[in-house]
């Protein structure tokens, strides 16, 4: 479904992805693990178009994206949440998923021509979707307060929340348990798989090792912007690079 091939990506003096190849399996969890600054959300990066790699390639459905913008690749069905929640604070819950919605009828030029009644039944069938999918997370007791009064790992569910709502085919996630309590992420992982199961194609950034050991198949290990081994979570957690790369070479 996506394959980044011999990726390079430098900041200035930080060689923050070095000849990474990473292929996602249609209909897989993939994982990317590694320790901090290992370069996986600079692959996210990447891989989504939010910045040119250096060199490589991006393969996306069997043709090749690296030059096409993320609105593009987002158009063909990629949608990725960020490592920091960016929600509009000051939106309702429910309202900023409703924002996330793209190819409204009620934006586009032609709604004139349409008429009301296609508006208002395009914004009715929008807003059951809003309610099931902030039900699926545990934010429909939420759904009129403002986003700012959530709590961090709320804000991760709501994230996750609005990138379903342009109903995507393959979802990149960067630490979507990212300070989400341990019942909740025990949840998280059962509607991760739900949305596997039925045809998504999803791609985690994940530091929490339960999550990924519960889902990611294959899990890529990153280290220093390369490509350290990749497998089954078994296959990688076993392997002493993969010990020796978190605990720095100790
Ligand atoms: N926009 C940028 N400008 C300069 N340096 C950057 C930029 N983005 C990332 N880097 C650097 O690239 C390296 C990889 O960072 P990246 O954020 O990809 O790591 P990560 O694996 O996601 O880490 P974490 O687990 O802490 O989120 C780091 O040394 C980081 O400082
Ligand atoms: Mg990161």
């Amino acid at each position: 479904m996506l394959q980044g091939i011999g990726l390079d990506k430098r900041f200035g003096g930080v060689q923050a992805l070095k000849d990474a190849t990473v292929e996602v399996p249609r209909g897989s969890v993939t994982a990317i693990v590694g320790p901090n600054g290992a370069g996986k959300t600079t692959l996210f990066n990447v891989l989504c178009g939010l910045h040119p790699p250096d060199s490589g390639r991006i393969m996306l459905d069997g043709s090749d994206v690296t030059a096409m913008p993320m609105h593009l690749r987002a158009a063909r069905g990629m949608t990725r949440t960020f490592q920091i929640s960016r929600e509009l604070g000051e939106l309702t819950v429910a309202e900023n998923l409703l924002l996330a919605r793209q190819d409204q009828t009620g934006e586009r030029l032609l709604p004139a021509l349409l008429g009301v009644a296609t508006i208002r039944r395009e914004e009715s069938l929008a807003l059951l979707e809003v309610r099931s999918l902030l039900e699926r997370v545990g934010l429909w007791s939420l759904a009129d307060m403002p986003a700012r009064v959530l709590s961090g790992g709320q804000k991760k569910l709501l994230e996750l929340a609005r990138a379903l709502m342009t109903r995507p085919k393959l979802l990149l996630l960067d630490e979507p348990a990212a300070g989400v309590n341990p019942t909740l992420v025990k949840e998280l992982i059962g509607f991760i798989r739900v949305l596997r199961d039925e045809g998504l194609t999803i791609v985690i950034v994940e530091h929490n090792m339960d999550m990924v050991a519960a889902i990611g198949d294959p899990v890529y290990v990153l280290a220093e912007g390369s490509v350290l081994t990749h497998g089954s979570f078994a296959e990688i957690s076993g392997d002493r690079r993969v010990i020796d790369a978190y605990l720095g070479g100790a």
